[in-house]
């Protein structure tokens, strides 16, 4: 007779279903809490902004224009430092940057997709041709950083890379234009 206990063997399914949920529900609380935590604590959130970009003529005008590459100091004091990643390397390939100065990133891919991050910091991201990735930072400690391509690019991916030049207050000086480039060591 296995029809003896139909309410015994439906209270045994739901103990089951409900435990499982509650194992679930524990895993999704603990992965939100960790996304939330490490935003508030460790400034690590995803670069979110959506900006377009024509990929096929952004370095020829505009602002990823040669010329516009690199740091630039804008007159309200703001930083902005704007870089394309391109098969296989960046440019330009030394960054100057402030140290405990708020420093927006701007990147652009002509070609594939690359990514980046800079060692010891929060900035992380891809670089999707079409798309301006752009990451908000400040720069704790002055010296050189490494910031390697961190998405396979192709056959040259392992010799993409820059320096990310960490410079004091002394050493970050703007030239008349706004600009700030590595100093030579
Ligand atoms: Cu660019 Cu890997």
């Amino acid at each position: 007779m296995s029809q003896a206990h139909p309410e015994a063997h439906e209270r045994r399914i739901l103990r089951t279903e409900l435990l499982w949920s509650f194992g679930v529900g524990v895993l999704i609380v603990a992965t939100l809490g960790m996304i939330v935590f490490t935003a508030v604590t460790r400034d690590i959130n995803p670069p979110s902004n959506v900006e377009r970009i024509d990929p096929k003529n952004l370095h020829l005008s505009g602002e990823f224009a040669e010329h516009n590459l690199g740091t630039a100091v804008a007159s309200d004091g703001s930083v902005v430092t704007r870089v394309i990643a391109t098969q296989f390397m960046f440019s330009p390939r030394c960054i100057a940057v402030p140290q405990g100065r708020p420093v927006t990133l701007r990147f652009a891919s002509p070609d594939v997709i690359h990514g980046l991050l800079i060692t010891g910091t929060n900035v992380n991201t891809m670089v999707i041709p079409g798309y301006v990735a752009q990451v908000h930072t400040e720069f704790a400690r002055s010296g050189d950083l490494l910031m390697p391509c961190h998405e396979y690019c192709g056959l040259g991916h392992s010799e993409m890379w820059a320096t990310v030049q960490v410079l004091s207050d002394q050493e970050f000086r703007p030239d008349g234009d706004g600009r700030v480039r590595c100093a030579q060591r």
